[in-house]
């Protein structure tokens, strides 16, 4: 299929190259004109590993080329894919600029083109950003979104280095749109591109860049402060990394990476605090380990302010251990929530069918026993009893039996802080902690 490529920087030039060697008939766009020049005299606009003989096979067979004429670019081909810069303003904001730029020069194009036309967004771009483009769009063409044309979001992943195997095998293939006929010309212009072919809704695949670097950047700091630690110790950061990696069970999988409630337990969060005590001894400065645990606690404290939100007094807990399927209470984040709340005042009951506190002994005895100590008050495995005059009911261990709860409990406030629904068709109020 014929596309055009707007940016012929990085993303651009590799997206340029690549695409061509899928087989498809690429125009770069570039208002640089030495960059137009380099590509139409068969060379690449940047250095990375295989661009050059990739953009010199491209050129040889004629599927490749680049103008500085937006017109003719758009009017020659079905879809254009955006990749121009989105550098960050002195602020720190995001500079949308050259996107907007590009958005109004194609809007102006298509006023003379007849067949539907796809503008895909390439560059990094913060969600909402396709629905400006799109508006814009319909006011230069006077077309109309969906009709006309369509916006679909579709992030790029590759790293600088290893730009180009990156971009023929990527993690996934992401397209968010809503748009049928747009997600299936999408789908032919990667259908030789291997991995999960994923279509979202707009916002979702525009926010995914960021999650993902955010991680990345998050993944590097960490790693660099647990060297500083081991240095310190005179231990081999390398050795301990390399163990670390080898489990996909908790440390590389999905495992812990839900949004939801606060962690808790009687490991979390007593051993971050002795590797932090044990850096700060040290006199290692180590920003993200430190800020685990207030991050945390901010957690608890965004549960509270959701409930006081509510002007509500009566209130239901259901799950006081600090995950489904025990009965250790010890630093469960839903003790400090019922702690607090009674604090303030509020009519508390609480639901946990695992907590028997006659049967609790030891450290988690003595604990309960000092932060809750009238528990025995306001627990109950019987979940009528506990919810029967509620007016806010906090799920904090998710279980099957919650599932009907909905039904059960219509007209209540449901504040849900595990996704234990999925949907949310209720006939009272809910409010998830994170989603
Ligand atoms: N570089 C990466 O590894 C990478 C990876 C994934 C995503 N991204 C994102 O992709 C986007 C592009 O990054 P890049 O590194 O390729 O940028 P770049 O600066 O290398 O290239 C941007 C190109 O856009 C051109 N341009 C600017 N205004 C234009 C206009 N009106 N019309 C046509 N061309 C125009 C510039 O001349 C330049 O050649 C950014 O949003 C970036 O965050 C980059």
């Amino acid at each position: 299929m014929n596309i055009s490529i707007f940016g012929l920087g990085y993303v651009g030039c590799v997206g340029a190259a690549c695409c061509a060697r899928l087989g498809h008939y690429v125009i770069g766009v570039d208002v640089a004109v030495a960059k137009v020049a380099q590509i139409n005299a068969g060379k690449p606009t940047i250095i990375e590993a295989q661009i050059g003989e990739l953009v010199q096979e491209a050129y040889e067979q004629n599927r490749l080329e680049a103008t500085t004429d937006v017109g003719d670019a758009v009017c020659r081909s079905e879809i254009s894919l955006i990749c121009v810069g989105t550098p960050s303003s002195k602020e720190g904001h995001l500079n949308l600029d050259y996107i907007f730029a590009v958005a109004k020069e194609i809007g102006e194009a298509l006023r003379s083109k007849e067949s539907f036309h796809i503008i895909a967004i390439r560059s990094t771009v913060l969600p909402g950003t396709n629905k400006r483009v799109g508006d814009l769009v319909a006011k230069e063409s006077d077309k109309e979104e969906g009709k006309d044309f369509a916006v679909v979001s579709n992030p790029e992943f590759m790293r600088e280095g290893t730009a180009v195997n990156d971009y023929l095998n990527p993690p996934f293939t992401l397209i968010g749109t809503d748009n049928t006929y747009a997600e299936a010309k999408m789908r032919e212009l990667y259908t030789d591109i291997p991995g999960e072919f994923i279509v979202s809704d707009i916002a979702t695949a525009e926010i995914i860049k960021y999650v993902n670097n955010t991680f990345h950047a998050l993944k590097v700091t960490f790693a660099n402060e647990i060297g500083s630690i081991c240095k310190a110790l005179a231990i081999d950061s390398h050795k301990v990394m390399d163990i670390f990696c080898k489990d996909t069970q908790l440390n590389l999988s999905p495992y812990y990476l839900r949004p939801g409630f606060a962690y808790g337990g009687s490991c979390l969060p007593k051993d971050t605090k002795a590797l932090r005590t044990l850096a700060h001894d040290h006199y290692l400065n180590l920003p993200v380990i430190n800020a685990i645990e207030a991050s945390n606690e901010g957690q608890k404290r965004r549960v509270l302010e959701i409930i006081e939100a509510k002007g509500k007094r009566k209130i239901a807990i259901l799950g006081l251990s600090f995950k489904p399927g025990t009965d250790d209470l010890r630093s469960s984040p839903s003790v400090d929530l019922a702690e607090n709340l009674l604090g303030k005042g509020y009519l508390l009951r609480i639901f946990d069918r695992n907590v028997r506190l006659s049967q609790l002994t030891g450290t988690n005895a003595d604990f309960i026993n000092e932060a809750l100590p009238h528990l025995n008050e306001i627990i109950s495995d019987d979940l009528d009893t506990v919810l029967d005059d509620s007016e806010i009911i906090v799920i904090a261990n998710k279980e099957k039996e919650f599932a009907t709860l909905k039904e059960r409990y219509p007209k209540r406030i449901i504040i849900d802080l595990v996704r234990q629904f999925d949907e949310v068709d209720y006939d009272g109020e809910y409010e998830g902690i994170a989603w």
